[in-house]
């Protein structure tokens, strides 16, 4: 296992053990909302398309996925934690969604053969190899597909940087707790990360888009790949 890389156990359990709180912040998080869906209007997958989401949790991003994809399109959630899948799941059959579905698998390992986008939200900086998993997306997807990040990380614009004592304190808290014991300085890994797998999406290509939002704490990224 790769320092500071909860491995695929230690993930399950604490994603598992939190899921129904996780949910609840995930979906009324005031702000996140139009985050999401900002992030989402950039992937800018097209109606009928197939969209994968990459460590979809429990689905949180669904409702503005499927809203681009349409009644023709389908939207794949991959996670490995059950306990996020069960409440995706939840999800889809609470809305009637006949064009969602989630699996089970690993997001650097994808467990899906083609794809015409690749989404990930707030996973970034769990990836042992973000840059290598982002490679692998863009292979899924191919020339032409779509990629989109959205990522939390300290703030280095002038407005954010005062908070982001209190923002590292929150990377700590939502860290499984061997973890805690193991991580000198979880927020300049996770910065290193969501850095890495941004660089890497503009790496690979060509209409690259970037900005930042929520006093610099949100990264989102998206392009087609050439
Ligand atoms: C912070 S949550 C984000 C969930 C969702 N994307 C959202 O925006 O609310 C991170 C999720 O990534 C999943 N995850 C972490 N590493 C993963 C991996 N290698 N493959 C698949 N899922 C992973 C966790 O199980 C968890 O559900």
């Amino acid at each position: 296992m790769t320092e500071g890389t909860p491995g695929v156990a230690e993930t399950q359990q604490f994603y598992t053990r939190w899921a129904g709180l996780y949910d609840t912040l995930a979906s009324h998080t005031p702000g996140l909302g139009g985050l999401r869906e900002r992030a989402i209007t950039r992937l800018a997958a097209n109606p009928g398309d197939t969209v994968v989401e990459m460590g979809c949790g429990t689905g949180a991003n669904f409702p503005y996925l499927r809203d681009r994809v349409g009644d023709e399109g389908t939207v794949v959630g991959v996670d490995l934690t059950g306990g996020m899948l069960a409440e995706a799941r939840d999800r889809i059959e609470r809305e009637g969604w006949e064009n969602v579905h989630v699996v089970a698998g690993d997001a650097a390992r994808p467990p899906v053969a083609d794809a015409d986008a690749v989404f990930a939200s707030f996973v970034s900086g769990m990836l042992a190899n973000p840059v290598a998993a982002v490679d692998d997306w863009a292979d899924l997807v191919g020339e032409g597909g779509r990629l989109g990040l959205l990522d939390l990380a300290r703030s280095t614009e002038q407005v954010g940087r005062p908070l982001n004592a209190l923002f590292s304190g929150l990377v700590f808290a939502g860290l499984p707790s061997k973890r805690r014991r193991n991580v000198a300085d979880a927020p300049r890994l996770l910065d290193d990360r969501v850095a890495a797998a941004q660089r890497a999406l503009r790496d690979r290509c060509e209409d690259a888009h970037y900005s930042t939002h929520a006093l610099g704490f949100a990264r989102l990224a998206a392009g087609t790949v050439e």
